[in-house]
């Protein structure tokens, strides 16, 4: 049976590569570890597992998604209260929010909401691989943008061509940076409303890491810029501050007219998300954000580490304060693929090749510091032994 051909044009997904790489050296015998996947392994707080538990038991959760399309209105307006308690953005429930399956399928449902076959949408490279893959499927144009470290891995919006923003209808970016960890500034989110304002460029500001941040770094969202909530939306996540990757929970937040438009899709294929699920989203956000704070401690702990051993090994640079991984340069001399593959062949450690997020990638690798603290000694004990001879 021959699938569609829009199916072709998109590559295979890094990690599922990446897992049959895994699986394949563990069926060898091979003790890996993997720094390759963003992943929380702590547990998610127990409250919000209680919360859940109530809310299986309760039918009433058991029917279709109360508000199918949109999320239940509990839930949007306790994500309301979150963006102003967190980030002093004001939103309606009632328009400017919408529950989600996770970040990802908002990247996805945007997509469809906005761009039609033919459009250019921008996103940067390096860059989460989901975007390309999304734009593909709705059959949109993806175009890179160049983000690199003399610009602190910020677009510079000047640099795209007058014609390509001009022929672009979306935009995708995501700071607190998946691969690089960057972290924007408020001057540069003023910029992007302004480019967006200009071009008529819808934007799909991906902010699942708003809350990993190290060193002070501010926490910001999109939404503070004045006028972003005309020229786009920002998708957020439980994935990541609360440990609940595996739970699929999510938000998008902005444009009033993008959130229908997305509405209308989901209303037209998922039909929203389980009740239960959300009720212990509402969990999370209204009493474990102190969670948060737990973890960041762990994952700074985990980062000295990490950066300790770069810098036996002669890797000495000053990392971005975001996201829970760092986008270290790779020995000189050597490209993200070879030291990839010598620290897999040589130490069993997985990392990802630089060169997955994009051609600008090149040079670097990533590494995630969702492993425990004992497996993440062993990898930097043998990555040290390895380049040491
Ligand atoms: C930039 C970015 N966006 C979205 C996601 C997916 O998040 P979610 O679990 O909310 O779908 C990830 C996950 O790694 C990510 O790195």
């Amino acid at each position: 049976m021959k699938t569609a051909e829009r199916l072709s044009k998109i590559p295979p997904y890094l990690f599922m590569e990446l897992r049959k790489k895994i699986n394949k050296a563990k069926t060898e015998g091979v003790d890996v570890i993997s720094l390759a996947i963003g992943d929380p392994v702590e547990a998610t707080p127990d409250s919000i597992i209680q919360e859940l538990c109530l809310a299986a038991h309760d039918p009433v959760n058991h029917r279709y998604p109360t508000d199918e399309e949109k999320g239940m209105l509990a839930f949007r307006r306790e994500i309301a209260r979150w963006y102003k308690e967190r980030y002093d953005v004001t939103l309606n429930p009632d328009n400017e929010i919408l529950g989600l399956i996770g970040s990802k399928e908002g990247c996805h449902h945007f997509v469809l909401a906005r761009v039609n076959p033919g459009d250019v949408v921008l996103m940067t490279d390096p860059g989460y691989p989901a975007y390309r893959s999304s734009i593909l499927m709705g059959e949109g144009v993806p175009y890179n943008v160049p983000i690199l470290p003399q610009n602190n891995y910020l677009p510079v919006l000047e640099d795209i061509p007058t014609d390509v923003a001009r022929k672009a209808t979306a935009m995708f970016l995501n700071y607190p940076n998946n691969p690089t960890g960057a972290c924007a500034t408020v001057s540069f989110l003023s910029a992007l409303v302004e480019f967006a304002q200009k071009f008529d460029v819808a934007v799909c500001y991906d902010n699942p890491y708003s809350e990993i941040v190290f060193s002070g770094q501010p926490r910001l969202s999109f939404l503070m810029a004045p006028g972003a909530k005309e020229v786009g939306i920002e998708l957020n996540s439980l994935s990541k501050p609360f440990n609940m990757c595996g739970w699929r929970l999510g938000m998008a937040c902005g444009s009033a007219e993008l959130i229908a438009g997305i509405s209308k899709v989901k209303e037209n294929t998922d039909s929203g998300i389980f009740n239960a699920i959300q009720h212990a989203g509402i969990r999370a956000l209204s009493s474990e954000a102190c969670f948060i704070e737990q973890m960041l401690d762990i994952y700074g702990r985990r980062r000295e580490r990490v950066l300790q051993t770069l810098k036996k090994i002669g890797i000495d640079f000053n990392p971005p304060r975001g996201t829970f991984y760092l986008w270290v340069p790779v020995p000189k001399g050597m490209t993200s693929l070879a030291f990839t593959n010598r620290l897999f062949d040589k130490a069993a450690v997985v990392v990802a090749s630089g060169t997955a997020y994009g051609q600008y990638g090149e040079g670097f690798v990533r590494i995630s510091l969702t492993v425990p603290d004992e497996r993440l000694e062993e990898a930097m004990q043998r990555i040290e032994k390895e380049f040491a001879q």
